[in-house]
């Protein structure tokens, strides 16, 4: 099968039967599995041929730790530098394995299956791998692009509700950012018709990877344009860092409809444009209030140290697929929502 994508001529990105495409990309030699205990169970038959290696759950497995553990089973399964690494889960067991293969024996070959709708739209592709610090996120990783990447639709059956509307989040990102006729096509689709309808799905699976390629295709290092797929992240990341109330799509959902705000306040977004944004959002199902007091998050913006020349880096909506970045200041960036 023909790649859908193809990101900076080194990464694959396939859409469709993971059975079919699987056997077509995977390297001669020695494959060994990095994946969670619910994925194995479910895809049994797909894995049994490789050794595996099941990693945790949830973002609190996103550390160096659990990296350690990988590195420690990679050197009892012998894994060397020939061996192929296949990370087969959603966004962090990608984001996990994908570390951990880079840096292996100063890195080995991977690629994954991804296997959540966040995982496909967003964590999946683009080669950003990497783990959370003392709960600040994505603090070490690195980029290096995975050799290909498996999007199958039909694996997000088995999806729950909540996970697969979290992923929903980051397709309306990516609408918002650079593709208003996604954005239409959102608006125009139910929960339970993109829960069902396979075509719709991989449609909109499909233009969330295109507006992430191509913006990866300029800025593969996030020196500028890549910044735009943070739309949302700097209130999200804010979010997940007090409160263990909100998974990251859903705090990105919030994050999201927080910047339109104070896009509007600041006169670059129309008051309709923003309505579009929140309603688009409800409409999917998303509770947007934010789970802590505002006060407390703006607070821990910028904590994390990611911002440059002390300045924050903030993606404004200026369009429904339309914005721009912003150098800010934490008090300036605090004062849009005063
Ligand atoms: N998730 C944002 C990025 O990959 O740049």
């Amino acid at each position: 099968m023909k790649a859908a994508f193809n990101v900076r001529e080194q990464s694959e990105v396939f859409i469709g039967p993971v059975g079919d495409i699987l056997p077509g990309v995977l390297p001669e030699g020695r494959v060994v599995v990095v994946s969670d205990a619910t994925i194995d169970r479910l895809y049994h038959p797909l894995l049994a041929p490789y050794d595996s290696v099941l990693i945790g759950t949830g973002e609190s497995i996103k550390t160096l730790q659990t990296v350690e553990t990988l590195y420690r089973r990679f050197l009892e399964l012998g894994v060397d530098r020939k061996t192929f690494i296949l990370g087969v889960g959603g966004g962090i067991v990608t984001d996990v394995a994908g570390f951990a293969a880079s840096t292996y024996m100063r890195g080995v070959r991977f690629g994954f299956v991804s296997t959540t709708l966040l995982g496909q739209v967003d964590a999946s592709v683009g080669g950003k791998n990497g783990v959370n610090v003392d709960g600040y996120k994505n603090m070490a990783g690195t980029f290096t692009q995975p050799q290909f990447v498996i999007c199958d639709p039909a694996m997000l059956r088995t999806l729950p509700d909540r996970e697969f509307r979290a992923g929903l989040a980051e397709a309306v990102k990516a609408a918002v950012i650079a593709d208003g006729d996604l954005f239409a096509r959102l608006e125009g689709a139910s929960f339970e018709a993109l829960r069902t309808d396979t075509d719709l799905l991989s449609d909109v699976v499909s233009a969330a990877i295109r507006v992430k390629a191509d913006i990866v295709e300029h800025d593969e290092k996030e020196s500028g344009e890549r910044r735009k797929l943070n739309l949302g992240h700097t209130l999200a990341h804010a979010i997940e860092k007090c409160s263990n109330r909100m998974i990251h799509g859903e705090a990105v959902a919030v994050g999201t409809a927080l910047i339109a705000s104070a896009a509007v306040r600041l006169g670059v977004l129309k008051e309709e444009d923003r309505q579009r944004i929140v309603s688009v959002l409800t409409r999917l199902g998303f509770d947007l209030t934010p789970p802590v007091e505002l006060k407390r998050l703006l607070k821990e913006v910028g904590k994390d140290k990611k911002s440059e020349d002390g300045l924050l880096r903030i993606v404004l909506p200026v369009g429904i697929g339309d914005c721009e970045v912003r150098p800010m200041t934490r008090e300036a960036f605090a004062a849009l929502f005063a």
